[in-house]
């Protein structure tokens, strides 16, 4: 209970606190001491959406990691991409008595409740890479340049077409997936990549044939491949019976895999019709072997590793009596409040770099790409 404690009084008097720990010539600076305080004995609940995709595996694993080496106990568990029992089980969580939560929302919006009743237990809640929406209880947000990724997205794409630097003049075909429609990113993504991407489609250098063009016509529920892959089958029927497809703004890898096989089975592959530009999101190994096997174009790299210990040191902080370090106290305006954030920075990787990036940096072992 001291825990909780330090922690509500942290949340509800942070600037006054951070002060008087500068007063007392302590450092506030995301607490990374290893299991400080009254701490020691808190246990983490950490909730993740999915094991549907390698990267939530690993999140849910490198936060446990982190916080284990701080001295925390920790409880992890997975929703099955199933909004109600994400809320089941921080539910259970809240019940067994865990001093904090990290929770990657399954739907932004489904958890008011839930998180109302870690309120009333005065438990600290960290929102993990996707912000949770409509709620006061939510304390601190860990996450990466969302926007930024977009804007990498539609970069990549103006480049491979030779629109960047005006060496091509189109018009070239494009066609737009975002992500799902109740996760807070893909409206980020979708902005970042349609600020650089509009102006061509304005110009009419970028034609989307399938009309598709609004974010309401284009999102993939629950992230799904299969369901992309069906959209695109569609489109490639009622829009392509003549001309082809150049590019596929895609937002994460398990669509984009989706993507190419749509394409694929409608004959794109090959020197007379070759794969349109696509692009990804995660560096999962099965997009960065299609990107070594000239499929995929790219993807977008964020080091989860680094994100779990971000969100370890914002645990540690909060449940020490501490300020968690944040870098962005504006942009994620959740509906209730400004959440303070700690955004990391994203990167873009194709088949030049994507050794240096993904394997030399440990993210991904080389024998996996075999
Ligand atoms: C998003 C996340 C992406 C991707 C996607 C599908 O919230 O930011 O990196 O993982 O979910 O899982």
């Amino acid at each position: 209970m001291r825990t909780r404690r330090a922690a509500l009084s942290a949340i509800a008097s942070s600037a006054a606190l951070a002060l008087s720990l500068t007063a007392c010539g302590q450092s506030s600076d995301g607490g990374s001491e290893a299991g400080s305080g009254d701490a020691k004995d808190a246990t983490i609940g950490i909730s993740m959406p999915t094991k549907s995709s390698e990267r939530w595996i690993a999140d849910g694993a490198n936060v446990v990691k982190n916080l284990e080496a701080k001295g925390f106990k920790t409880k992890l568990v997975f929703g099955e991409d199933e909004p109600d029992q994400q809320v089941s089980q921080i539910e259970n969580m809240i019940t067994q008595g865990v001093d904090a939560l990290i929770v990657a929302a399954i739907d932004n919006k489904s958890l008011n409740n839930v998180l109302q009743q870690a309120a009333d237990a005065k438990i600290p809640v960290i929102s993990y890479d996707r912000l949770i929406l409509g709620t006061k209880n939510v304390d601190y947000y860990a996450s990466f340049d969302n926007e930024k990724v977009g804007e990498l997205q539609g970069n990549y794409i103006l480049e491979k077409l030779g629109l960047a630097d005006g060496s091509k003049k189109g018009p070239f075909n494009i066609e737009l997936f975002a992500g799902s429609n109740d996760d807070n990113n893909t409206r980020y993504f979708f902005g970042g990549a349609m600020k650089v991407l509009q102006p061509y489609i304005d110009k009419k250098q970028l034609v989307v044939k399938s009309g598709q063009t609004e974010l309401t016509q284009v999102t993939t529920l629950r992230w799904d491949g299969a369901t992309a892959q069906r959209r695109m089958d569609d489109i490639l029927t009622a829009s392509y019976k003549s001309g082809k497809v150049d590019a596929v703004l895609s937002p994460y890898d398990g669509i984009s895999i989706g993507i190419i096989s749509a394409l694929k089975s409608d004959g794109y592959g090959s020197a007379s019709k070759p794969l349109p530009v696509v692009t990804g999101q995660d560096a999962e190994v099965a997009s960065v072997k299609s990107i070594i096997a000239d499929e995929q174009s790219m993807t977008v790299y964020k080091d989860t590793r680094e994100l779990a210990k971000v969100a370890a040191n914002m645990v540690d902080a909060a449940l020490n009596g501490k300020t968690p370090e944040t870098n962005d106290t504006k942009t994620y305006d959740n509906g209730s409040k400004v959440v303070p954030a700690y955004l990391l920075t994203p990167v873009s990787v194709d088949k030049s770099n994507y050794q240096k990036v993904v394997v030399d940096s440990g993210y991904i072992k080389a024998s996996d790409l075999n």
